[in-house]
């Protein structure tokens, strides 16, 4: 069963949850990382660049696989998942291309990605740390309320909720309708999955997500089941629980 930590605030969290992934990427140089795009964890990916500089954490052999994108939306665009963590993380960490596998659904069909993607994430012997946000839906990755647990990477009709609230990491209006993401199944088999939530907006669904039934309709609260799952909330996103 996963751990659930309650941090006073956001910065207290991100502390916690950058030092885990410090500490995989020094016990085991070639990890193979899978890491959100999104608000919530920007101060962790912020003081991972600055605790590997300070401590001279090697990261040149990490891998990193692409959680998810946004179908239609490309590598270079603000907003994009790949931009988003470029800049945040593969830039300020000098991270070698052909280290880093990301859905490209603007070169190649989405589905041959999909496998793409799969066959990486095989051949690499799974991945050793996945960090995740959780939508305002509940929604992991782009794996929305509904979702079938047995896919490994598919492409996703994306929920209305996901659609409207996926506006905010765009500068001009942006046509949200489909994503590509890896399945629940793959985030479950990695070593390690941290589930990040920080913020009085995330109180009601990290409520649904720990205190209801596991059930596809809050895709969430499946992490509950790993055995090495870290559900990481600041005292707002945990205020509505018991
Ligand atoms: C992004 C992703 C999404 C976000 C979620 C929360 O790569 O997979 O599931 O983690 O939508 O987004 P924020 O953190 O912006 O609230």
């Amino acid at each position: 069963m996963a751990m659930v930590s309650v941090f006073k605030n956001y910065e207290e969290l991100s502390v916690f949850a950058a030092e885990q992934i410090i500490s995989v990427v020094q016990q085991k140089p070639a990890a193979v990382l899978c890491l959100a795009a999104g608000n919530t964890p920007k101060l962790t990916y912020q003081k991972v660049v600055a605790l590997a500089k300070e401590r001279k954490v090697d990261f040149s052999a990490a891998i990193f696989i692409g959680l998810d994108e946004w179908i239609g939306i490309g590598p270079t665009i603000e907003g994009s998942c790949y931009n988003f963590l470029n800049e945040l993380l593969f830039a300020p960490l000098s991270i070698q291309l052909n280290h880093i596998h990301f859905f490209d659904a603007i070169e190649n069909d989405p589905e041959t990605e999909c496998l793409r993607i799969d066959n990486i994430i095989n051949v690499l012997g799974g991945i050793d740390l996945t960090l995740v946000g959780i939508g305002m839906n509940g929604h992991v990755g782009f794996n929305e309320p509904g979702f079938d647990p047995n896919l490994n990477a598919h492409v996703v009709v994306l929920d209305a909720v996901t659609s409207k609230v996926g506006q905010k990491y765009f500068k001009e209006n942006r046509e949200l309708t489909k994503g590509i993401t890896l399945g629940i199944a793959q985030i479950m088999a990695s070593g390690k999955v941290l589930l990040l939530a920080n913020g009085k907006n995330k109180a009601g669904i990290i409520h649904k997500t720990l205190q209801e039934n596991i059930a596809v309709s809050v895709p969430a609260s499946f992490i509950r089941e790993h055995p090495n799952g870290l559900i990481l909330l600041d005292e707002e996103a945990a205020s509505e629980l018991p």
